[in-house]
């Protein structure tokens, strides 16, 4: 997924894309001023478009951070895990606030940080990452003076929260989203409005209305038209969008049995503790890469790490072209081809002596660094762009925003398929996903359309 290839030396645009007065006055903004910013509009407007351009017509130095990988990848950019090595679990609060611990980077003086897909960050980390940058930079402007330039849409998929922790989110800080982080009210926000990754205005309209959580019977009915059990066997690659991910292994286990040739299992070595992970998120996984990872030649890979020689990144897609005893071959989606072997992970616990905090090695894991990759969960699927995409979700949605996200992924209703009719209950909507409004300051004097 090259965008820099595209684009002519010293233009900040790619040669398809038209920028709209909106992206020219934000940019203008960012240009001429040093405010931070955060920037709206429905799934397709073109927010990362725009960012990227923001992001090549920046003078100081940049860095670019999102909450899953395969965001930051759409982005070039990291995990805010990786780049404020935030622990895996737990709120940033009553004391762990201290946990973000930024990278060197941060220290430099004229820096931007921008932030991809920031409807799923929490409030306490954009709160934790204030505090650290603000310890870091010996100031206390917001943000230690960083700037923040921050991209998403509040109806798509929220923060993800296990047990009792929206309660403690609401009472620090009003909610879990990063607008309700204090530091989030020195940005301004603007809006983008018109939609460019679907050509075709009724599937705009209906994805509209699935937004705003007000589907008509007509437009269920012409959605619920593509209900069909299994893609037509095309040369498309076709991907499976699941709600959870034991249903994207489930998917992913019925590609791989589809597939010719004889599988082979790649164990993972764990040592000390590791299985504390224990999946305690909703959704989430119990280990950082799998147990058993069973592998044909064929199958369709997707990587969970960045490579430490930056052979590939978390997210880079690609199909398995050998298998060796502890290495394997794929051929990248962008046509690299990389040989790869185990990874390791290793699980540090902290503790504190006389306020001092260090790090204790408590346990490791080796395994490949990917996972079967025909499936992935509609979560990891935010910000991307798909040809052809299997909506598969057997039972109610339960995330606000998760329909919305799924089905807004493709570029069309002819290459979109429902595994069964949505009803609409399976439409979610956050309370709070126009808040920010009465928050933040609009970018033009004007107030927003409601
Ligand atoms: N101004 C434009 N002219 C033409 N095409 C555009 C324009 N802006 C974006 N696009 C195209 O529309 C598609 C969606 O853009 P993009 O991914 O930037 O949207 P987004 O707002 O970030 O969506 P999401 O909320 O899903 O992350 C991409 O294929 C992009 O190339
Ligand atoms: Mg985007």
């Amino acid at each position: 997924m090259s965008h820099e290839a595209e684009i002519q030396d010293g233009g900040l645009w790619p040669p398809d894309v038209q920028p709209t007065a909106d992206f020219l006055s934000t940019l203008e903004f960012v240009q001429n001023t040093r405010g931070n910013l955060f920037v709206t509009g429905r799934a397709g407007t073109g927010k990362s478009t725009l960012l990227r351009a923001i992001v090549r017509s920046l003078d100081g130095e940049v860095v670019i951070g999102a909450p899953t990988g395969i965001a930051a990848l759409n982005v070039g950019g990291q995990t805010l895990h990786s780049l404020f090595r935030l622990p895996r679990e737990g709120l940033l609060l009553d004391g762990d606030e201290d946990q973000a611990n930024p990278r060197d980077i941060f220290e430099v003086d004229d820096l931007a940080l921008v932030i991809d897909e920031v409807s799923m960050v929490r409030s306490d980390v954009l709160h934790a990452i204030d505090l650290a940058l603000r310890e870091l930079r010996q100031t206390d402007a917001p943000f230690g003076g960083v700037r923040v330039i921050a991209f998403g849409d509040t109806h798509q998929l929220p923060p993800v929260l296990s047990n009792g922790e929206d309660v403690r989110l609401e009472e620090a800080f009003g909610g879990a989203f990063f607008f309700h982080a204090p530091a989030a009210r020195s940005m301004r926000m603007v809006e983008l409005t018109e939609v460019f990754r679907q050509k075709d205005e009724r599937f705009v309209a209906i994805l509209n209305q699935i937004r705003e959580g007000r589907i008509t019977d007509e437009a269920l009915a012409e959605l619920n038209a593509r209900v069909g059990t299994m893609p037509p066997a095309e040369a498309h690659r076709w991907v499976w969008l699941c709600t959870t991910n034991a249903e994207a292994a489930a998917v992913n286990r019925r590609c791989l049995d589809a597939l010719a040739g004889e599988p082979r299992i790649y164990r993972a070595a764990i040592n000390g503790e590791f299985d504390g992970y224990a999946g305690r998120r909703i959704g989430s996984d119990a280990l950082p890469a799998e147990r058993e990872l069973v592998l044909k030649i064929g199958a369709r890979v997707i990587f969970i790490r960045n490579d430490r020689y930056r052979r590939w990144v978390n997210g880079t897609t690609g199909v398995v072209t050998r298998l060796a005893e502890d290495e394997i071959e794929v051929t990248t989606d962008v046509g690299d081809e990389l040989t790869v072997g185990f990874d390791t992970w290793t699980k540090y616990r902290r503790v504190k002596i006389d306020k001092q905090v260090r790090q204790e090695e408590v346990g490791s894991m080796s395994q490949l660094p990917l996972r079967l990759g025909w499936a992935i969960t509609i979560h990891k699927s935010q910000g991307m762009t798909l040809d052809s995409v299997v909506f598969n979700a057997p039972r109610s949605l339960f995330a606000p925003g998760q329909a919305y996200v799924g089905l807004s992924r493709a570029r069309s209703l002819e290459r979109l398929l429902l595994r069964r009719p949505l009803t609409r209950r399976d439409i979610l909507l956050s309370d709070d996903a126009l808040a920010y409004r009465s928050l933040l300051m609009p970018l033009s004097g004007a107030r927003q359309e409601d």
